[in-house]
């Protein structure tokens, strides 16, 4: 019925062929229509002659961008000259016998495929006119090449793909739910899910063995690049498991989809790094380790440092940290240290030290003078700082430094282009603490979730000393960006308990909450433990997009709003009397 245009080969000269698609470009030369044809394939050059005999040349002078038509004609080699190897079908061109209008296009909001900068609203108002435009179709394709490996990939090792409810009960991931009014049941809400956590658990103790799904997941959070209110999990779990060998499967997925997909080979057994370290070292527990940058430790240095500041803080408990910066001297102007102590005071710094090293190891500028000569020697031994290099001080608690320094080095990294872009850096973080304390709900709160079992070693000092106790959970890092997190479950009902206990969640509270799993607990249930990817982050890391909203068919803005479909929107007083809801007087109606 039709070819599509990347279907043709030089083979196919002299031979006659149907085209269906777009007009994407149109040039008039007098007796001479030249239109670039697009199908989702790809593009073909079709040319319109007046002195070919029928209609089309006169069906082609009506011809406008974005017309949907049905092009019949001879496939022959473009002439010497107007070759265009930028495309693939470019030393080929079809000369049109005939040509029906299959559709009309109105004026564009924007024109498909110019690389000139389109406000992203207009862009997801008319998502479908954007999808025609290559960098988006290229990446969904991706998308779905990727899911289909997945599938194939744990298929393949006995996986079975289970589906999980939508509409369910709230599952504490950590963000704020969105809920759905019951009409059957005014008064109660389903929860959508923030992940499928629980039901995978369920599906464990169900004797499931081997479970995964690639889900839709709900939270309501603050919307940033690589997030959205919904997105898309591969989410596993495995019982009779170690968090060995839950490493070692997603190791091998992910080896797997970069050679297929981007023909890379990734190192096997992916790096690691303590929890402690990456925070130590890089400030973060999602470290970009594309560049060095490397945060040390000077508190040994300046124990006795003619800065009060230094000495009082280290006195106190507190920590002089450092970045320096390679050739900082080169790079930096002094009115960019200056704008650098503004941008760590929106980081959480009190203030910015710094010192530039110049020959011979000498310090100049900053806080140099107060810097005796033991100090230096330590102080350059300690950084590795040479001739050129700017070293950025932090002076404050352990958490303060680690977090101000760590958002410096990434921001000095980007702002002066120190990563290496071709690189893919996959990590393991492991041995994260259980627990942390929360200075806003001021109670102990998970670091992952609930569900997540105490490194056993830890489990004696769950009740006495519960902030010291490590989890067996594993996040995956690629280039600085938390693509995945999981766990080795807790499989035991009173254990489960205990951790409710610490988390001052009431015996009452997690009946009401997680009746289900508890039960489920007591009827054996396997050891078990999983692990789930953040699927859209992966794919715009893979893609080199900025933004998660580029490898997502329906995205929503940054206020969680739909430009396509205007919503969320009202709803009718019918409607909410069903669900016996009543606005507030102060909302006004839409
Ligand atoms: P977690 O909450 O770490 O774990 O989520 C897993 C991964 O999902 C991605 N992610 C997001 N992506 C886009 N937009 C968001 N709003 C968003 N939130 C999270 C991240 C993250 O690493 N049930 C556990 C997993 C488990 O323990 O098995 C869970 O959901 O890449």
């Amino acid at each position: 019925m039709r070819t599509l245009c990347e279907e043709i080969k030089e083979s196919d000269i002299g031979k006659e062929f149907t085209f269906k698609g777009w007009v994407m470009h149109y040039r008039d030369h007098g007796g001479l229509i030249f239109i670039d044809l697009r199908d989702y394939s790809g593009i073909l050059q079709i040319v319109f002659d007046e002195n070919i005999e029928g209609e089309s040349f006169k069906t082609a002078k009506k011809l406008r961008n974005e017309y949907v038509i049905s092009v019949t004609g001879t496939i022959r080699k473009r002439p010497e000259g107007t070759e265009n190897d930028t495309l693939k079908t470019g030393r080929l061109e079809l000369i049109a016998k005939s040509v029906e209008i299959l559709n009309t296009c109105e004026v564009l909001p924007f024109q498909i495929d110019e690389e000139s900068e389109v406000n992203e609203f207009i862009r997801l108002k008319y998502r479908y006119l954007d999808f025609r435009s290559k960098r988006l179709k290229d990446n969904l394709i991706f998308r779905s090449k990727f899911t289909h490996l997945i599938r194939e990939f744990l298929n393949g090792k006995g996986f079975f793909d289970i589906e999980t409810p939508f509409l369910t009960k709230s599952t504490p991931e950590g963000s704020r739910d969105f809920l759905v009014p019951s009409r059957l049941n005014n008064g109660r809400f389903f929860a959508l899910p923030q992940s499928p956590q629980l039901f995978k658990q369920i599906l464990m103790v169900g004797g499931f063995e081997r479970y995964y799904q690639i889900v839709r997941c709900f939270r309501d959070e603050d919307l940033r690049a690589d997030r959205q209110p919904e997105f898309t999990q591969l989410d596993m779990e495995m019982s009779f498991v170690e968090n060995k060998d839950v490493i070692s499967i997603a190791e091998e997925l992910f080896a797997m989809l970069f050679e297929k997909l981007l023909n890379v080979k990734i190192e096997r057994p992916f790096k690691v790094l303590d929890y402690d370290e990456a925070m130590d070292k890089y400030g973060s527990d999602k470290p970009d380790t594309r560049f060095e940058l490397i945060i040390r430790n000077l508190t040994d240095v300046f124990e006795n440092s003619a800065l009060n500041v230094f000495k009082e803080n280290i006195k106190n408990g507190g920590v002089i940290k450092a970045v320096c910066l390679p050739e900082g001297s080169n790079i930096l102007s002094r009115k960019d240290i200056d704008e650098l102590l503004n941008t760590a005071k929106e980081f959480g710094a009190k203030g910015l030290a710094w010192t530039k090293v110049s020959e011979n190891n000498a310090l100049e500028g900053g806080i140099s003078k107060f810097i005796s000569d033991g100090e230096r020697s330590r102080l350059i031994a300690a950084t590795g700082a040479k001739n050129g290099d700017i070293i950025f001080y932090q002076s404050d608690s352990k958490k303060t430094a680690d977090n101000v320094l760590g958002r410096l080095r990434l921001h000095l990294a980007k702002k002066y282009n120190l990563i290496n872009k071709n690189r893919l850096d996959l990590l393991w973080v492991v041995n994260f603490p259980l627990f942390e304390y929360s200075e806003e709900e001021k109670k102990i709160v998970a670091v992952h979730h609930p569900f997540t079992s105490p490194a056993v070693k830890d489990i004696e000092k769950l009740e006495t000393d519960p902030l010291s106790v490590k989890s067996d959970s594993y996040d995956l890092v690629l280039n600085g960006e938390e693509i995945g997190g999981g766990s080795i479950r807790i499989h035991n009902s009173k254990l489960q308990e205990t951790i409710f206990k610490i988390l001052s969640i009431s015996p009452e509270d997690a009946k009401i909450k997680f009746g289900f799993l508890l039960d489920a607990l007591r009827f054996g249930a396997p050891p078990h433990g999983g692990i789930a990817f953040g699927l859209d982050r992966i794919l715009m890391i893979l893609r080199n997009e900025e933004s998660i909203r580029d490898v997502i068919a329906f995205p929503k803005t940054q206020k969680a709003y739909c430009p396509l479909t205007d919503a969320p929107s009202g709803v009718n007083t019918i409607q909410l009397r069903e669900l016996g809801i009543k606005l507030n007087e102060n909302i006004t109606k839409i």
